[in-house]
């Protein structure tokens, strides 16, 4: 969830820190830290509550502080309180080792309370301090040697991490490890650079290191080692990004979010193109061929979050278009479940960042009972996507707004040109149909263009939201999956509590809750249940809810009961779901930053959720 930076080269460390920092900061962001070394010289430690602005401020961005070697930390607190005292680096009593970490360590108490039988202090309550001194003990008690101590530690630390450690006798070199959190490394020239992802070193060089689990690296001006934890050498191969610079900076938005949402029409057509080539969907590179397709009964869709939500919209489309079983699963539930598994099934894991705590358990648990796995993922290298069978990429480029859009929309586009290659695959559908429906997904990113261009009538009517207490999402079928997105994006960004339900569910509970004022959005885009939906409608106005409609064009009667109807362009009802969420991003960015808040870091979210 934190972010981390390192930095060993010919540069000025702090500057690089601080700007890398900068880019993480969507992963963490209550606290922030920096410790740098200018040659053999004592290592310096800057650290400060709040955001990293705060750090930049006390250093003259960096400038005030001297030194070509460093590392950096944007906290977002698990163990002890947000605070300076907390924020990371953190060091060893006598300066020795001085180390940043992301994740968590379970067994933190046990070995807090060995190294206290050795004498050692405690003056925060992080696991952190607890790693830092750990690796301390090891390296003054067997040998003075990182990759040892750094070993032996691994070997003690139940948990997850990446550490990335200084010591005093060897400057200008920083030593990396990492357990189930995210660490990439890169190399140009002289300079080497360590990052919990990708845009914080984007700027400088492309070339990367995946460090695998259970690794260690050292890293040195211009050069990356890679060590086994029995201190045995491996090669790895330098792996070229792809992503461009320009997306990981804001260019003219004033959010990284509506940027993100601009992004989507051109995203969405290199999700397409990079699957579909002449006319045709070619799954070679996922490495899923059509006779692995015939086989599969079942399939199960593994996710969190948003991403969840685009595998509760994908099972109606799978379902729709084949005859396979599908069931959608939250990760963090799915890991749990004792079942098992249809052996002729495969587990779909969705995931923008490929860190996911939850979904990168729940793809292993699948792995373990013998079942294919498949990845839709955004990240190149991340652990789902070099954990999973096979890797379909979605093509959103870096996404830094903590709620996500464009990756949304992208994982939702992947979905639809699978279940029509297993409807294909599996001699489900006539041709005539599978063209009707490939030419319906070209037409997406031109109607989100001309959604986005109204983008006004939206602006105008989120002004009047901004006061609003409790909102409810309705809809039926693909509508209700974009009624979940829908309502998880307006309160993790404007803090309004909302919740979503099947429409017809509303009168098994939840339309006790309406009353005079209550905001309503309705979802409107299936043909065959518009008029059940219609009368839900009716029912929450009858008793005073304030009632928007998201609609196709052409459903005009809508705005006899809603006070608000926004339109999409027509498109085939399975595919309705890229066009009906834009207008709800587009609502919940302007009422977030309508009531005053930084959209972009909703409190107490991180982007990426690598713990539990
Ligand atoms: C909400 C949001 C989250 C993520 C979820 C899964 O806007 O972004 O709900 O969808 O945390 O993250 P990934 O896709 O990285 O596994």
């Amino acid at each position: 969830m934190c972010g981390i930076v390192g930095f060993t080269g010919t540069k000025q460390a702090a500057p690089v820190l601080l700007d890398g920092l900068s880019k993480l900061e969507y992963r963490g962001y209550d606290s922030a830290g920096i410790a740098v070394r200018d040659g053999e010289s004592e290592t310096e430690i800057i650290k400060e509550k709040g955001k990293l602005k705060n750090l930049q401020e006390m250093t003259d961005n960096g400038k005030a502080v001297k030194g070509c070697c460093g590392i950096g930390h944007t906290r977002w607190a698990t163990h002890g309180e947000p605070s300076a005292l907390n924020a990371h680096p953190h060091s060893s009593d006598d300066g020795n080792v001085i180390a940043v970490h992301n994740g968590i360590i379970e067994n933190y108490q046990e070995l807090r309370e060995k190294l206290m039988k050795h004498g050692y202090v405690f003056h925060t309550q992080t696991d952190t301090e607890v790693a830092v001194k750990l690796i301390d003990y090891y390296y003054k008690k067997y040998a003075p040697l990182p990759i040892e101590a750094i070993a032996r530690s691994m070997v003690r630390i139940r948990g997850s991490y990446a550490l990335c450690v200084m010591f005093k006798d060897y400057p200008g070199e920083i030593y990396c490890a990492r357990k189930d959190s995210p660490m990439i490394i890169g190399v140009s020239g002289e300079d080497t650079f360590v990052a919990s992802d990708v845009p914080a070193i984007l700027k400088y060089t492309r070339n990367v290191y995946y460090i695998g689990n259970m690794e260690i690296a050292k890293l040195e001006q211009g050069k990356a080692t890679f060590f086994t934890i029995d201190s045995e050498e491996i090669q790895k191969p330098l792996t070229e990004i792809k992503w461009d610079a320009k997306s990981a900076d804001k260019g003219n938005f004033e959010h990284f979010m509506l940027k993100e949402i601009y992004e989507q029409p051109n995203v969405i057509r290199e999700t397409i193109d990079s699957v579909v080539k002449d006319g045709k969907i070619s799954f070679d590179t996922i490495n899923l061929t059509d006779e692995e397709m015939q086989q599969i009964e079942q399939v199960y869709i593994v996710a969190c979050g948003s991403a969840y939500h685009v595998g509760v919209d994908l099972q109606y489309v799978m379902e729709s278009l084949t005859s396979l079983q599908v069931r959608v699963e939250l990760a963090s539930e799915f890991r749990y479940r004792k079942m098992t598994l249809n052996k002729k099934s495969i587990v779909i894991v969705i995931s923008q960042s490929g860190e996911t705590a939850d979904t990168l358990e729940a793809l292993r648990s699948a792995k373990n009972q013998g079942i294919k796995t498949l990845g839709i993922v955004n990240v190149v290298g991340s652990s789902i996507a070099r954990e999973a069978d096979n890797v379909f990429y979605t093509q959103a480029g870096p996404e830094i707004a903590v709620a996500t859009t464009k990756a949304y929309s992208t994982q939702l586009v992947a979905g639809y040109l699978l279940s029509l290659q297993f409807a294909k695959a599996r001699n489900e559908i006539e041709e005539c149909r599978y063209q009707a429906l490939l030419e319906e997904i070209y037409t997406i990113p031109d109607k989100v263009e001309r959604i986005l261009e109204d983008k006004e009538r939206l602006q105008w009517y989120s002004a009047k939201l901004i006061n609003i207490g409790d909102a409810f999402f309705i809809g039926r079928g693909i509508d209700y999956a974009i009624g979940l997105e829908g309502s998880l994006k307006l309160k993790e960004i404007s803090y309004i509590h909302s919740e979503a339900y099947a429409a017809g569910e509303l009168k098994h509970g939840p339309i006790s809750l309406i009353e005079n004022g209550t905001l309503v959005i309705s979802i409107a885009t299936q043909d065959t249940l518009i008029e059940k939906t219609v009368s839900n409608m009716a029912e929450v106005k009858s008793r005073g809810a304030k009632l928007m409609a998201v609609t196709t064009a052409g459903n005009y009667f809508l705005e006899d009961t809603a006070e608000f109807t926004c339109y999409i362009p027509k498109i085939d009802p399975l595919f309705a779901g890229s066009l009906s969420v834009i207008p709800l991003q587009l609502l919940s960015y302007y009422v977030s930053i309508g009531k005053g808040f930084d959209a972009d870091k909703p409190r107490n979210l991180a982007k990426s959720v690598t713990v539990e």
